[in-house]
């Protein structure tokens, strides 16, 4: 702070420049998509080997609660507790936007990789590949009850 402050008293007119010349780049520039924000061949066409199978539900559960609450929520909504510090909030799952416009092979993709540029961890280290569809599996579990409830 009180370098920032020196350095605005010697340059007076960096502030009134750079500050909104900042908040203009900000505005009009969001981080360009990465090459990564393209679903790669071999993951288009993959498909659940799991999906509507109660035990896969199940583990999907247990992995969802374990992994991924702390950041998505216990109600798969957004609002888990590490959710508030960040910029990018985590998605929620039952905003009618999100899961029903994402295909099998896009969730699994994103659990695989991540999502670039949120905090969003690539898990393909961390699970094998049945737990990462097991997930999925959970998520498409979680979509059709809140559309059963709605
Ligand atoms: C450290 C916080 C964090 C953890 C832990 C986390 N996520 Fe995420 N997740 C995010 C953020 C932030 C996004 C980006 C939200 C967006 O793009 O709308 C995201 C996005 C996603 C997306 C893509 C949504 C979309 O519309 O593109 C999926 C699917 C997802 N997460 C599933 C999971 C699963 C399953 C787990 C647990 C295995 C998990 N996440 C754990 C923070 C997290």
């Amino acid at each position: 702070m009180i370098l920032f402050t020196r350095l605005f008293n010697k340059l007076p007119f960096a502030g009134t420049i750079l500050v909104p010349l900042l908040f203009f780049a900000c505005k009009t520039h969001p981080p360009a998509p990465t090459v990564d924000e393209v679903m790669p061949a071999a993951y288009q066409k993959l498909t659940n080997p799991f999906i509507q199978d109660a035990a896969a539900i199940a583990a999907g559960e247990k992995i969802f609660m374990a992994n991924c609450v702390s950041c998505h929520g216990i109600h798969a909504d957004g609002n888990g507790p590490a959710a508030m510090a960040l910029p990018v909030k985590p998605a929620n799952f039952l905003d009618q936007s999100v899961l029903p416009k994402h295909t099998n092979a896009y969730l699994f993709w994103r659990i695989s990789e991540g999502k670039p540029g949120t905090a969003m961890p690539k898990w393909k280290g961390a699970m094998d590949e049945k737990e990462r569809w097991q997930v999925v599996s959970y998520l498409r579990k979680l979509e059709s009850d809140h559309q059963n409830h709605k």
